[in-house]
């Protein structure tokens, strides 16, 4: 089992010690949990792997407390600088070329490096404790629901880690928009999350592409985490446009239904089990909630779970995102 600490600034300093020793510690971050080590110790990158089951070829986000600190790992360009300006600390990974000193296993072999400044107060603390770049991927068994509480790290990786500071739920609850710009002259993104493409276009002054996920599968495996059953419930998904009333009156008490927002007048009634991601159809509240809620869904033993898209604006496009994953075929396993 692992012990979960409450952030006291005592804890923290234990805890940066067991991360400058190659130990790993799972961490709050604004976006999910992530299961932190240093990133600039090959073995501590490499238990990283072997804790969440995850194939080396999937490289690692290395969480820095600022603009100077990501100079160090790699070569920023002025259109990174301008987007880390603008949206640092927050829920952005900009990748980038890398530079000698990080490890080719925290990058999966490859000449880039994602790197990502965390708004969450407690790990803004705990970097500048330990002075440590930290690689953390979302602190979930690979292929899994990502974490927002530290509840959902115990229940997924709690017989495999010792560690798990608890900062509370997460206040995006999706994971962070990743923008490649390791060439300056072509800005992807690679995955929409809590930073919208538009903000970023309207950053950098240009249209940025989104490449979405058959589009990475067809193509060179730039993002390979996003090509596999990610964010998977255990329980089959089914998403459809819109969830109705008659859908939940004729619906068995062995199926759980995810709205996006209240129905216009009452819930009509139903043997199911029903979630909202958000009343009042607020976007970003949705993505708050949502993993939460998949994750609540998923152990209450139900045969077939339902959702419906979000409107596909604003977090709405991180939420369908993940919802279409979580929804997609298992490969493997
Ligand atoms: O919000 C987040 O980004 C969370 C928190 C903990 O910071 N982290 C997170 O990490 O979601 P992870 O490992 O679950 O997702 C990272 C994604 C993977 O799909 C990986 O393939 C991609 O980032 N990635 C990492 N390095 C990359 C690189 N050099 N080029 C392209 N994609 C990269
Ligand atoms: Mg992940």
């Amino acid at each position: 089992m692992a012990e979960i600490h409450k952030p006291t600034t005592a804890n923290l300093r234990r805890l940066a010690r067991v991360l400058a020793e190659g130990g790993l510690v799972a961490v709050p971050t604004e976006t999910v949990y992530g299961l932190a080590a240093n990133a600039l110790v090959p073995s501590a990158c490499r238990a990283i792997f072997r804790a969440k089951q995850r194939p080396l070829t999937d490289p690692l986000i290395v969480h820095v407390p600022s603009v100077a600190a990501a100079a160090k790992l790699a070569f920023i360009n002025p259109a990174a600088r301008k987007l880390m300006r603008a949206l640092w600390p927050g829920p952005l990974t900009i990748v980038l070329r890398k530079r000698p000193i990080v490890p080719a296993v925290a990058t999966a072999g490859g000449p880039t490096v994602a790197i990502r400044c965390p708004a969450h107060p407690v790990m803004r603390r705990l970097l500048r404790i330990c002075r440590l770049p930290l690689a953390a991927p979302s602190a979930n068994p690979f292929g899994f629901i990502s974490p927002t509480t530290a509840a959902h790290v115990e229940a997924g990786l709690g017989k495999r880690i010792d560690h798990i500071i608890d900062g509370g739920p997460c206040s995006v609850g999706v994971e962070s928009t990743i923008v490649d710009l390791s060439d300056p002259a072509k800005p992807e993104v690679l995955r929409v999350g809590g930073i919208t493409a538009e903000q970023i276009a309207a950053v950098l002054g240009r249209a940025v592409p989104v490449r979405n996920h058959a589009v990475v599968a067809a193509g060179p495996l730039r993002a390979p985490g996003l090509l596999t059953r990610h964010y998977s419930p255990n329980t089959p998904l089914k998403l459809c446009a819109r969830i109705t009333g008659a859908m939940l009156r004729r619906a068995g008490a062995d199926e759980g239904f995810i709205l996006f927002a209240h129905p216009d007048g009452a819930l009509p009634k139903t043997a199911a089990r029903v979630e909202i991601l958000s009343r009042h159809a607020r976007p970003k509240e949705a993505a708050r909630k949502l993993f939460a809620i998949l994750h609540a869904l998923d152990r209450a033993g139900l045969r077939q779970l339902h959702a419906e898209l979000a409107p596909e604006i604003g977090a709405g496009i991180a939420v369908n995102d993940r919802l279409r994953r979580a929804a997609a075929k298992r490969i493997g396993r």
